[in-house]
């Protein structure tokens, strides 16, 4: 498998907030995590950085991501969001800054935001760039745009209902590297009567098949957990070798089923 810049696996942090996403991320630090995948929009970025400064972790040992909002695209807004993001974790640079949505309709035009966001990344607020909720369309027109070709990932929603395998392939044959989100399909996998029967198999939970399923095509996954014990399996999910004909099952579980699905979405891939 490729090397990846991004560490396998990271912490999700949507939707958890104050002394619920400090206390996830001190459990998961403690664990072993080292990649936090965090939003302007998650409203949680100080409480993070509040919660990596009490590990005592050394910086350079952690990978932090944030992103920008959808209506901070234009670039003197893209930079201010993530310098009041740098601000609000208490650090310096960013590990990777990433276009949260692209801009509803294209009225930020994309050369615009890809730009600034490169410019960010020339100045150090962030050592990486990248994308989230692009489309194949999307892709290709930010590669070819200045800075473009620094993007190193698009982060999407993949999980084993929706395989989203298209865009994957697509942005890997690009040379980026594909991010999961909700890998977990917000815990839905765990009803799966598939899943379940393969994890019985490998001693395991549907959760932990649904990461190893993602992880063996060679896909970054950030699940979140409050609970320390799941934390622990999702990272040990990561061990769990899937046969072929595992693997075979629970592509065929594919049926195009997206949780994130705002009004303001682009045109999804079919
Ligand atoms: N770029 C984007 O637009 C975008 C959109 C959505 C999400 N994201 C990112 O992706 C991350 C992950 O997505 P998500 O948090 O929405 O959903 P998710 O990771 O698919 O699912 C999280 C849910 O699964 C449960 N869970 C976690 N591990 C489990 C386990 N081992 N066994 C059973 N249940 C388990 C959690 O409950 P417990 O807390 O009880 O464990 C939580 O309710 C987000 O946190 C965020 O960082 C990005």
């Amino acid at each position: 498998m490729a090397r990846h810049i991004l560490p396998q696996p990271g912490l999700g942090t949507y939707r958890l907030k104050e002394q619920v996403v400090i206390d996830s991320v001190t459990s998961a630090l403690e664990l072993g995590y080292r990649h936090l995948d965090s939003a302007q929009m998650y409203g949680n970025e100080a409480a993070v950085g509040k919660a990596v400064r009490q590990s005592g972790i050394d910086r350079r040992e952690l990978f932090i991501t944030t992103k920008v909002w959808w209506d901070s695209l234009k670039p003197k807004q893209l930079t201010a969001s993530l310098e009041q993001s740098l601000e609000n974790f208490g650090i310096d640079q960013l590990d990777l800054a990433l276009i949260h949505w692209p801009s509803p309709n294209g009225e930020v035009p994309m050369a615009d935001y890809i730009g600034a966001l490169d410019a960010a990344r020339e100045r150090g607020l962030t050592k990486h760039i990248g994308v989230s909720n692009f489309t194949i369309a999307q892709i290709d027109e930010a590669l070819t745009l200045p800075g473009g070709e620094n993007i190193i990932t698009n982060q999407i929603e993949v999980h084993p209902f929706l395989a989203n395998r298209k865009l994957v392939t697509h942005c890997q044959a690009k040379g980026l590297e594909v991010t999961a989100y909700m890998p977990l399909a917000v815990g839905k996998v765990m009803d799966d009567p598939v899943l379940k029967r393969i994890a019985e198999a490998h001693a395991a939970t549907p959760a932990q098949i649904a990461l190893a399923w993602i992880a063996a095509r060679d896909i970054i996954v950030i699940p979140s957990s409050t609970k320390r014990e799941h934390q622990q399996s999702n990272l040990e999910a990561l061990e769990i070798r899937l046969r072929e004909e595992e693997i075979a099952q629970i592509d065929r579980l594919d049926r195009g089923d997206r949780v994130a699905n705002p009004d303001f979405a682009p045109k999804w891939d079919e």
